[in-house]
């Protein structure tokens, strides 16, 4: 039977198609060749799975323990990785950096579909790579090419860089379409689990979010990675939102410098000046990792009858709905005031237990009082109480530093540790007496 697929959305039909009739477009039916099924049944097709081999769990190091941490203890044989994020956040140089790592284990492929070996060499020679014999370049972009004439090679990683510049000859489209990306996508896994080899897939998002993106693909990879960061610190943050061989939410940090990245272990999302009004610390897991945060918010006087609510690196919705509980329990007008919120550094934060300090932050620069190097951590509820969160001691210990830290009831007490119970008692604390007495009445 004939197949036939939109190369713009996917669609499939048995029927050719003039205009596709789930996005609308035209002359983009392909026909999908078909194997011939064997209509005797194929027993092999199916396996015990008492019989089913296992998968090596051994652990290649990157190079950067970080990302290792990370990937929790390295790179498995045969894991294929999307590492997606903006043009010139430095995926090409990230990918070369564990490329060279894995160069001392065996050969190295790296497609090249972007760039020149010229060009590639002139990043090498500025990351100072030492080993770069074992590393193959390749500007072939038919995939089926690349994989064919590796056959007999031992390759111990491959990078294809990036997704939207390989193709298969199987459809008629284009690189960097849907059926296409998705294609490539597949048979590299294949490539990947027959033979054992570690992949690392580049791709680019743009901020149009491009339609063949690698979101896309990210149902069928093990394991997905963002690279993103703040350009004005030279930060750079690479999130594991997705992986088969460990945990997600993992993030490693890294510093691109002269000659690449550099891993930083213990970064610093602050500014220092945390005694103005609206600045805040607060301690933030991201995977396994506890990350100390400044949050910074600046409230200001509505002059129009839409008041504005901007975040960066904060969840909007997050944060309208603390201005809706610092509304309602401390009766402060916020809801009618324009407000901004900022998690210093580039950080995206999710973890709730940045509440209390995002609120703290907002009634600061409200009340226009300094918290002078104050700290908080808690989740914040709908009805205005601050709820314990998880690992609180080894969050007190990350903002040992600071003045003084707010925080939900705990086991025993500290020095320059204040304990409350709702967002009164804490802005009670930070010098809110204008607002009466503490707790919820
Ligand atoms: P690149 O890896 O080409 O980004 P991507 O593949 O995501 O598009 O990185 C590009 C940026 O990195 C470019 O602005 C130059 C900078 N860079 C350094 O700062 N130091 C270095 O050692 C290298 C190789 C690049
Ligand atoms: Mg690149």
């Amino acid at each position: 039977m004939k197949k036939f697929i939109c190369s713009n959305c996917g669609y499939v039909s048995p029927k050719w198609f003039g205009k596709c009739p789930q996005c609308g477009e035209y002359d983009t039916a392909e026909e999908v060749i078909q194997k011939r099924k064997n209509r005797e049944g194929n027993p092999s097709l199916f396996l015990n799975l008492e019989d089913a081999g296992e998968i090596s769990l051994e652990r290649l190091s990157t190079g950067f323990s970080e990302l290792d941490r990370a990937f929790r203890g390295g790179i498995v044989p045969g894991q294929v990785i999307l590492l997606s994020g903006e043009p010139g956040i430095g995926k090409s140089t990230i990918a070369l950096q564990i490329a060279e790592k894995f160069a001392e284990r065996g050969l190295v492929v790296y497609v090249s579909g972007e760039e020149s070996p010229q060009q590639l060499k002139l990043r090498a020679d500025r990351l100072l790579m030492k080993r770069k014999k074992n590393i193959l370049l390749t500007l072939e972009n038919d995939i089926d090419e690349i994989i064919s004439s590796l056959r007999n090679e031992r390759v111990s990683f491959m990078v294809v860089d990036s997704i939207q510049t390989v193709f298969s000859s199987d459809l008629g489209s284009s690189p960097g379409s849907i059926s296409q990306v998705k294609n490539v996508t597949m048979k590299t896994i294949d490539f990947a689990k027959k033979r054992g080899v570690p992949v690392l897939l580049v791709g680019h998002v743009t901020k149009e979010g491009e339609i063949a993106g690698p979101k896309l693909v990210e149902h069928m990879v093990d394991t997905v990675a963002y690279f993103e960061g703040d350009r004005r610190t030279g930060l750079r943050l690479l999130k594991i939102t997705k992986n088969r061989f460990g945990p997600s939410d993992e993030v490693a940090v890294f510093e691109l410098k002269e000659n690449g990245f550099v891993q930083v272990e213990n970064p610093s999302f602050t500014e220092g000046d945390t005694d103005l009004p609206g600045n805040v610390l607060t301690c933030v897991f991201e995977g396994t990792k506890p990350f100390v945060v400044q949050i910074q918010a600046l409230v200001s006087k509505n002059r129009t009858f839409s008041p504005k609510r901007v975040c960066k690196g904060v969840d909007v919705n997050r944060v309208m709905l603390l201005i809706a509980v610092i509304s309602k329990y401390l009766r402060l007008p916020i809801e009618t005031h324009d407000v901004y919120v900022n998690v210093v550094g580039g950080l995206r934060i999710t973890d709730p237990a940045a509440d209390l300090a995002i609120a703290l932050s907002i009634v600061s620069s409200y009340l226009e009082v300094s918290l002078h190097d104050t700290a908080a951590v808690g989740e914040i509820g709908l009805d205005g109480r601050v709820r314990k969160v998880y690992n609180i001691n080894r969050r007190l210990n990350s903002l040992k530093n600071s003045g003084r830290i707010i925080v939900p009831p705990i086991e025993e007490e500290k020095k320059g540790v204040f304990v409350v119970r709702d967002l009164k008692e804490a802005v009670f604390i930070i010098g809110g007496e204008i607002l009466g007495s503490p707790g919820i009445d």
